[in-house]
């Protein structure tokens, strides 16, 4: 069974660093003309000689995803150079904190505008696209702090929980189009955004040991649940969220695991 998204035309939003960069470069390689919309310019001046280096199919476009007029006109522009959408990827996101007592008023709108109200107006714009063409994939970010969250995550944790919900809600209205709405909760994936791997080496363990795998997630992981959900394959899949933690999860204590399989170790 091969994964086929050659020819497919793809936005993805906050694609100039992180998750989003390796998701719109994957989905490219994978032959999808691949548009990357980022708010920092200089990020996709970066994509832009990727690209091009490359010889990758897609467009770079500035776009802050809390600004609904941006939005029309990249989608707008989308449309008439490549002439359809079929894959959107709201990966676009913030997490910054603070606990409920400390939290800035500014950083709460900041997560509820870029991570839920960003995902609300991509969504609203490419939406009449997609049931036009009744088909599309829409994947939404979420995070695995929408199903359990940390300390200090209030502003995040309720936007990601939100973004979940909002994804049931739109895959409930787009389903007689034949467009399929889902979100992915990734655990811990060392990014800009967080410094899992920067951390002191006792720390690092402490949050490795909540995994059922004991490694942290990569960028690799993401994009290829993304390049199946995108698929053809994928087309029975609406309104769900995938768990992609390492099966934080799975077990209530991941290391009793580590233990036993020690032993086998020493007894073999
Ligand atoms: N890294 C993790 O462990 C992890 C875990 C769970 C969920 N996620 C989610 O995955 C997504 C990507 O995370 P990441 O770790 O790659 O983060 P990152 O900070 O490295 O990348 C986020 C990108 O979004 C862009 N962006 C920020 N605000 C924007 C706006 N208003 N409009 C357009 N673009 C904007 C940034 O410029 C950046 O390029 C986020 O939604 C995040 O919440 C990440």
């Amino acid at each position: 069974m091969i994964i086929d998204l050659s020819g497919k035309v793809a936005i993805v939003t906050g694609a100039g660093r992180g998750i989003g960069r390796h998701i719109a470069l994957t989905l490219a390689k994978e032959g999808v003309i691949t548009v990357g919309t980022d708010i920092r310019q200089e990020l996709m001046d970066e994509l832009a000689l990727e690209f091009a280096e490359q010889q990758l199919n897609g467009a770079q476009y500035l776009c802050d995803v809390r600004d609904a007029n941006r939005i029309a006109e990249v989608v707008k522009e989308v449309q008439s150079r490549f002439g359809r959408i079929d894959i959107l990827v709201n990966n676009a996101g913030v997490a910054s904190g603070g606990t409920v007592e400390t939290l800035k008023e500014e950083i709460w709108d900041a997560n509820m505008d870029i991570n839920l109200k960003g995902t609300f107006l991509m969504c609203q714009a490419v939406v009449p696209v997609m049931k036009a063409q009744r088909s599309g994939r829409i994947l939404n970010a979420a995070s695995f702090a929408a199903i359990v969250p940390a300390y200090g995550s209030a502003a995040y944790a309720s936007s990601k929980a939100a973004v979940k919900q909002f994804t049931r809600v739109l895959a409930g209205e787009l389903g007689p189009y034949d467009v399929t709405v889902n979100c992915y909760s990734p655990g811990m994936i060392p990014t800009d955004m967080n410094s899992f791997a920067k951390q002191p080496e006792e720390r690092q363990q402490r949050l490795l040991e909540t995994l059922t795998l004991r490694r942290w997630g990569s960028k690799e992981d993401i994009a290829s649940l993304i390049c199946f959900l995108a698929s053809d394959l994928a087309g029975y899949i609406t309104g769900t969220m995938i768990d992609i933690s390492g099966g934080k999860l799975a077990t209530q204590i991941p290391g009793m695991a580590y233990e036993a399989a020690r032993k086998d170790a020493l007894q073999s």
